[in-house]
Protein backbone atom coordinates (compact mmCIF):
# COMPACT_ATOMS: atom_id res chain seq x y z
CA UNK A 1 0.00 0.00 0.00
CA UNK A 2 0.97 3.86 -1.14
CA UNK A 3 1.98 6.07 2.19
CA UNK A 4 -0.56 7.35 3.73
CA UNK A 5 -2.12 10.70 5.23
CA UNK A 6 -4.01 10.25 8.18
CA UNK A 7 -6.14 12.94 9.73
CA UNK A 8 -6.89 11.88 13.26
CA UNK A 9 -9.25 14.44 16.02
CA UNK A 10 -8.67 14.03 19.54
CA UNK A 11 -5.51 12.31 18.69
CA UNK A 12 -3.73 13.38 21.99
CA UNK A 13 -5.17 11.10 24.23
CA UNK A 14 -6.58 7.53 24.34
CA UNK A 15 -8.00 5.66 21.63
CA UNK A 16 -6.59 8.55 19.29
CA UNK A 17 -3.28 8.52 20.42
CA UNK A 18 -3.15 4.84 19.55
CA UNK A 19 -4.56 5.44 16.30
CA UNK A 20 -1.80 7.89 15.45
CA UNK A 21 0.70 5.45 17.19
CA UNK A 22 -0.61 2.89 14.69
CA UNK A 23 -0.33 4.97 11.71
CA UNK A 24 3.17 6.60 12.22
CA UNK A 25 4.42 2.54 12.85
CA UNK A 26 3.80 2.41 8.91
CA UNK A 27 5.55 5.30 7.73
CA UNK A 28 2.60 7.01 7.04
CA UNK A 29 1.40 11.16 7.52
CA UNK A 30 -0.32 11.93 10.88
CA UNK A 31 -2.52 14.82 11.20
CA UNK A 32 -3.47 15.87 14.72
CA UNK A 33 -6.45 17.50 15.18
CA UNK A 34 -6.14 18.35 19.10
CA UNK A 35 -8.35 21.46 21.31
CA UNK A 36 -4.67 21.71 23.85
CA UNK A 37 -1.34 23.05 22.51
CA UNK A 38 0.36 21.89 25.39
CA UNK A 39 -1.47 18.63 25.56
CA UNK A 40 -0.91 18.49 21.43
CA UNK A 41 3.05 18.92 21.45
CA UNK A 42 3.54 16.22 24.51
CA UNK A 43 1.77 13.68 22.58
CA UNK A 44 3.45 14.48 19.53
CA UNK A 45 7.02 13.93 21.30
CA UNK A 46 6.01 10.68 22.86
CA UNK A 47 4.87 9.41 19.34
CA UNK A 48 7.49 10.49 17.57
CA UNK A 49 9.82 8.92 20.62
CA UNK A 50 7.98 5.44 20.19
CA UNK A 51 7.77 5.18 16.67
CA UNK A 52 10.98 7.07 15.45
CA UNK A 53 8.50 8.84 12.58
CA UNK A 54 8.37 12.42 12.67
CA UNK A 55 5.71 13.16 9.73
CA UNK A 56 3.15 14.63 12.55
CA UNK A 57 1.57 17.74 12.19
CA UNK A 58 -0.69 19.48 14.80
CA UNK A 59 -4.06 21.40 13.94
CA UNK A 60 -5.18 23.11 17.22
CA UNK A 61 -8.99 23.53 16.93
CA UNK A 62 -12.13 23.25 19.48
CA UNK A 63 -14.78 20.57 17.26
CA UNK A 64 -17.12 22.18 19.45
CA UNK A 65 -16.94 25.41 17.35
CA UNK A 66 -18.02 26.07 13.67
CA UNK A 67 -15.09 28.46 13.52
CA UNK A 68 -12.64 26.28 14.17
CA UNK A 69 -13.94 23.39 11.89
CA UNK A 70 -13.30 25.70 9.17
CA UNK A 71 -9.92 26.20 10.28
CA UNK A 72 -9.08 23.00 9.94
CA UNK A 73 -10.29 22.96 6.43
CA UNK A 74 -8.43 25.89 5.85
CA UNK A 75 -5.32 24.55 6.98
CA UNK A 76 -5.56 21.14 5.60
CA UNK A 77 -5.68 23.06 2.21
CA UNK A 78 -2.92 25.08 2.64
CA UNK A 79 -0.46 22.39 3.76
CA UNK A 80 -1.54 19.32 2.39
CA UNK A 81 -2.91 18.48 -1.40
CA UNK A 82 -4.68 14.84 -0.47
CA UNK A 83 -5.59 13.29 2.72
CA UNK A 84 -6.37 9.43 2.43
CA UNK A 85 -8.31 8.66 5.52
CA UNK A 86 -10.24 11.20 8.03
CA UNK A 87 -10.82 9.77 11.18
CA UNK A 88 -13.45 10.89 13.40
CA UNK A 89 -11.98 9.65 16.43
CA UNK A 90 -12.69 12.81 19.24
CA UNK A 91 -15.67 11.99 21.55
CA UNK A 92 -17.55 13.91 24.75
CA UNK A 93 -19.24 12.63 26.95
CA UNK A 94 -21.34 15.68 29.27
CA UNK A 95 -22.72 15.48 32.56
CA UNK A 96 -24.63 18.82 31.88
CA UNK A 97 -26.63 20.61 29.15
CA UNK A 98 -24.61 22.78 27.72
CA UNK A 99 -24.75 25.03 24.17
CA UNK A 100 -22.19 25.87 21.88
CA UNK A 101 -22.38 29.55 19.74
CA UNK A 102 -24.71 28.27 17.57
CA UNK A 103 -27.15 26.69 19.85
CA UNK A 104 -26.39 23.18 19.62
CA UNK A 105 -25.76 20.76 22.58
CA UNK A 106 -22.03 19.84 22.79
CA UNK A 107 -22.55 15.98 22.92
CA UNK A 108 -24.29 16.46 19.87
CA UNK A 109 -22.39 18.69 18.04
CA UNK A 110 -18.59 16.80 19.02
CA UNK A 111 -19.96 13.35 18.40
CA UNK A 112 -22.12 14.07 15.42
CA UNK A 113 -22.40 17.95 13.84
CA UNK A 114 -18.39 17.88 13.99
CA UNK A 115 -18.01 14.38 11.64
CA UNK A 116 -20.52 15.52 9.61
CA UNK A 117 -19.47 19.24 8.92
CA UNK A 118 -15.60 17.86 8.52
CA UNK A 119 -16.15 15.41 6.21
CA UNK A 120 -18.22 17.80 4.11
CA UNK A 121 -15.01 20.33 4.36
CA UNK A 122 -12.45 17.77 3.76
CA UNK A 123 -14.11 16.14 0.71
CA UNK A 124 -11.93 18.47 -1.98
CA UNK A 125 -8.58 16.23 -0.49
CA UNK A 126 -10.11 13.42 0.57
CA UNK A 127 -11.28 12.54 -3.37
CA UNK A 128 -8.33 13.17 -4.97
CA UNK A 129 -7.13 9.73 -3.23
CA UNK A 130 -7.37 6.52 -5.18
CA UNK A 131 -8.53 4.70 -1.85
CA UNK A 132 -10.09 7.53 0.29
CA UNK A 133 -11.88 6.28 3.53
CA UNK A 134 -14.06 8.04 6.51
CA UNK A 135 -13.83 6.10 9.84
CA UNK A 136 -15.83 7.61 12.57
CA UNK A 137 -15.63 6.17 16.28
CA UNK A 138 -18.74 5.56 17.33
CA UNK A 139 -20.18 3.24 20.18
CA UNK A 140 -22.63 0.56 21.23
CA UNK A 141 -24.15 3.04 23.49
CA UNK A 142 -26.17 3.86 19.99
CA UNK A 143 -28.45 0.68 20.98
CA UNK A 144 -29.81 2.19 23.92
CA UNK A 145 -31.14 5.19 21.57
CA UNK A 146 -34.14 6.39 19.83
CA UNK A 147 -33.83 9.37 17.51
CA UNK A 148 -35.55 13.06 18.82
CA UNK A 149 -35.56 14.42 14.96
CA UNK A 150 -37.43 17.49 16.72
CA UNK A 151 -35.63 17.99 19.68
CA UNK A 152 -31.36 17.01 18.41
CA UNK A 153 -30.28 19.17 22.11
CA UNK A 154 -32.32 17.01 24.16
CA UNK A 155 -34.06 19.81 25.64
CA UNK A 156 -35.95 18.85 29.07
CA UNK A 157 -34.91 15.60 28.18
CA UNK A 158 -31.25 15.27 28.98
CA UNK A 159 -29.21 13.02 30.64
CA UNK A 160 -25.63 12.59 29.74
CA UNK A 161 -26.02 8.66 28.99
CA UNK A 162 -28.99 8.82 26.76
CA UNK A 163 -27.07 12.51 24.85
CA UNK A 164 -24.18 10.56 24.33
CA UNK A 165 -25.93 7.30 22.81
CA UNK A 166 -28.30 9.58 20.96
CA UNK A 167 -25.45 11.73 19.32
CA UNK A 168 -23.42 8.03 18.20
CA UNK A 169 -27.15 6.47 17.10
CA UNK A 170 -27.04 10.12 14.54
CA UNK A 171 -23.53 9.22 13.55
CA UNK A 172 -24.13 5.61 13.01
CA UNK A 173 -27.17 7.16 10.80
CA UNK A 174 -25.01 9.43 9.25
CA UNK A 175 -22.56 6.81 8.21
CA UNK A 176 -25.29 4.91 6.52
CA UNK A 177 -27.03 8.04 4.58
CA UNK A 178 -23.35 8.86 3.35
CA UNK A 179 -22.66 5.57 2.08
CA UNK A 180 -26.26 5.54 -0.01
CA UNK A 181 -25.69 8.85 -1.51
CA UNK A 182 -22.23 8.56 -2.12
CA UNK A 183 -21.35 9.47 -5.95
CA UNK A 184 -17.49 8.43 -5.60
CA UNK A 185 -16.15 5.28 -6.05
CA UNK A 186 -12.79 5.92 -4.28
CA UNK A 187 -14.43 6.88 -1.35
CA UNK A 188 -15.27 4.52 1.68
CA UNK A 189 -16.97 5.28 5.27
CA UNK A 190 -17.16 2.99 8.40
CA UNK A 191 -18.47 3.60 11.72
CA UNK A 192 -16.48 1.45 14.19
CA UNK A 193 -17.19 0.28 17.81
CA UNK A 194 -13.71 0.19 19.72
CA UNK A 195 -15.38 -1.73 22.77
CA UNK A 196 -15.03 -0.46 26.04
CA UNK A 197 -11.88 1.05 26.80
CA UNK A 198 -10.01 2.02 29.61
CA UNK A 199 -9.51 6.03 29.24
CA UNK A 200 -10.53 9.04 30.68
CA UNK A 201 -13.22 9.92 28.29
CA UNK A 202 -15.88 9.72 31.70
CA UNK A 203 -14.18 12.12 33.86
CA UNK A 204 -13.82 15.16 31.68
CA UNK A 205 -16.58 16.28 31.37
CA UNK A 206 -19.04 14.83 33.77
CA UNK A 207 -20.23 14.67 37.77
CA UNK A 208 -18.80 12.97 40.88
CA UNK A 209 -21.09 10.44 40.39
CA UNK A 210 -20.58 9.21 36.93
CA UNK A 211 -16.87 9.86 37.14
CA UNK A 212 -16.65 7.36 39.88
CA UNK A 213 -18.43 4.52 38.06
CA UNK A 214 -16.74 5.20 35.10
CA UNK A 215 -13.11 4.63 37.15
CA UNK A 216 -14.45 1.57 38.28
CA UNK A 217 -16.06 0.52 35.30
CA UNK A 218 -13.04 1.72 32.39
CA UNK A 219 -10.85 -0.48 34.38
CA UNK A 220 -12.91 -3.96 33.27
CA UNK A 221 -12.08 -2.48 29.61
CA UNK A 222 -9.11 -2.94 27.07
CA UNK A 223 -6.28 -0.65 26.47
CA UNK A 224 -6.84 2.29 24.10
CA UNK A 225 -4.32 0.08 21.94
CA UNK A 226 -6.86 -2.93 21.66
CA UNK A 227 -9.73 -0.04 21.01
CA UNK A 228 -7.88 1.19 18.47
CA UNK A 229 -7.20 -2.23 16.62
CA UNK A 230 -10.62 -2.28 14.48
CA UNK A 231 -10.06 1.84 12.94
CA UNK A 232 -6.29 0.61 12.54
CA UNK A 233 -7.55 -2.36 10.83
CA UNK A 234 -9.61 -0.22 8.18
CA UNK A 235 -7.30 2.22 8.03
CA UNK A 236 -4.41 -0.12 6.14
CA UNK A 237 -6.79 -2.20 4.24
CA UNK A 238 -7.56 -1.40 0.60
CA UNK A 239 -11.25 0.20 0.43
CA UNK A 240 -12.02 -2.56 -2.35
CA UNK A 241 -12.00 -5.06 0.54
CA UNK A 242 -13.75 -3.84 2.77
CA UNK A 243 -17.66 -3.44 3.20
CA UNK A 244 -18.22 0.31 3.29
CA UNK A 245 -21.28 1.88 4.97
CA UNK A 246 -21.05 -0.69 7.90
CA UNK A 247 -20.80 -0.82 11.21
CA UNK A 248 -17.55 -2.87 12.46
CA UNK A 249 -16.50 -4.32 15.42
CA UNK A 250 -13.41 -7.10 15.95
CA UNK A 251 -12.27 -6.07 12.61
CA UNK A 252 -15.58 -7.09 10.58
CA UNK A 253 -19.26 -5.55 10.26
CA UNK A 254 -21.66 -6.21 13.00
CA UNK A 255 -25.08 -5.22 12.86
CA UNK A 256 -25.85 -1.63 14.61
CA UNK A 257 -29.36 -1.56 16.49
CA UNK A 258 -32.82 -1.69 14.63
CA UNK A 259 -33.46 2.15 14.82
CA UNK A 260 -30.46 3.11 12.68
CA UNK A 261 -31.56 1.38 9.99
CA UNK A 262 -34.82 3.72 9.58
CA UNK A 263 -33.60 4.95 5.78
CA UNK A 264 -36.47 7.69 6.22
CA UNK A 265 -35.27 9.11 9.68
CA UNK A 266 -31.42 9.19 8.42
CA UNK A 267 -32.63 10.93 5.38
CA UNK A 268 -34.56 13.61 7.47
CA UNK A 269 -31.17 13.76 10.34
CA UNK A 270 -29.45 14.18 7.19
CA UNK A 271 -31.41 17.50 5.74
CA UNK A 272 -31.53 18.56 9.42
CA UNK A 273 -27.79 18.46 10.14
CA UNK A 274 -26.88 20.15 6.49
CA UNK A 275 -29.33 23.40 7.94
CA UNK A 276 -27.33 23.50 10.78
CA UNK A 277 -24.04 23.52 8.97
CA UNK A 278 -25.45 26.23 6.65
CA UNK A 279 -24.31 23.77 3.72
CA UNK A 280 -26.72 23.54 0.65
CA UNK A 281 -25.20 21.02 -1.47
CA UNK A 282 -23.31 18.27 0.32
CA UNK A 283 -21.76 16.27 -2.68
N1 LIG B 1 -13.57 4.65 26.03
C1 LIG B 1 -14.59 3.88 25.66
O1 LIG B 1 -14.97 2.89 26.36
C2 LIG B 1 -15.31 4.13 24.38
C3 LIG B 1 -16.33 3.22 23.99
C4 LIG B 1 -17.01 3.43 22.81
C5 LIG B 1 -16.68 4.53 22.02
N2 LIG B 1 -15.70 5.41 22.41
C6 LIG B 1 -15.39 6.54 21.53
O2 LIG B 1 -14.02 6.54 21.23
C7 LIG B 1 -13.59 7.87 20.91
C8 LIG B 1 -12.32 8.21 21.66
O3 LIG B 1 -12.64 8.27 23.04
P1 LIG B 1 -11.61 7.90 24.19
O4 LIG B 1 -12.26 6.88 25.04
O5 LIG B 1 -10.26 7.63 23.65
O6 LIG B 1 -11.66 9.26 25.04
P2 LIG B 1 -10.51 10.29 25.50
O7 LIG B 1 -9.36 9.56 26.06
O8 LIG B 1 -11.21 11.29 26.34
O9 LIG B 1 -10.07 10.95 24.12
C9 LIG B 1 -10.93 11.79 23.43
C10 LIG B 1 -10.13 12.73 22.57
O10 LIG B 1 -11.03 13.67 21.96
C11 LIG B 1 -10.60 14.98 22.27
N3 LIG B 1 -11.71 15.91 22.32
C12 LIG B 1 -12.86 15.82 23.03
N4 LIG B 1 -13.61 16.90 22.84
C13 LIG B 1 -12.93 17.70 21.98
C14 LIG B 1 -13.19 18.96 21.43
N5 LIG B 1 -14.27 19.67 21.73
N6 LIG B 1 -12.28 19.49 20.58
C15 LIG B 1 -11.14 18.81 20.29
N7 LIG B 1 -10.84 17.62 20.80
C16 LIG B 1 -11.73 17.06 21.64
C17 LIG B 1 -9.92 14.85 23.62
O11 LIG B 1 -9.10 15.98 23.89
P3 LIG B 1 -8.60 16.31 25.41
O12 LIG B 1 -7.49 15.34 25.69
O13 LIG B 1 -8.15 17.73 25.31
O14 LIG B 1 -9.78 16.09 26.31
C18 LIG B 1 -9.12 13.57 23.39
O15 LIG B 1 -8.00 13.82 22.62
C19 LIG B 1 -14.77 8.76 21.24
O16 LIG B 1 -15.48 9.07 20.06
C20 LIG B 1 -15.62 7.92 22.15
O17 LIG B 1 -16.99 8.30 22.11
C21 LIG B 1 -15.01 5.23 23.57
Amino acid sequence: MKNQTVLITGANAGIGFEITKGVLLKNNTAIMVCRNREKAMNARKKLIDLTKNNKVHIIIADLTQFSDLRHIADEVNEKFDTIDVLIHNAGSFYSKWLLNDANIELTFMVNHVTPFYLSHLLLPQLIKSEDAKIITINSDSHFLAKLRIDNLNLKNKFQGLRAYGHSKLANVMFTYHFEKINPYDNLTIYAVHPGLVNTDIGIKNTNWLFSLIWNWRSKQGKTPEQGAETALFITHSPGTNLESGRYWDHNQPKKSSTASYDEAMAERLWKKSKDLCGIVNYF
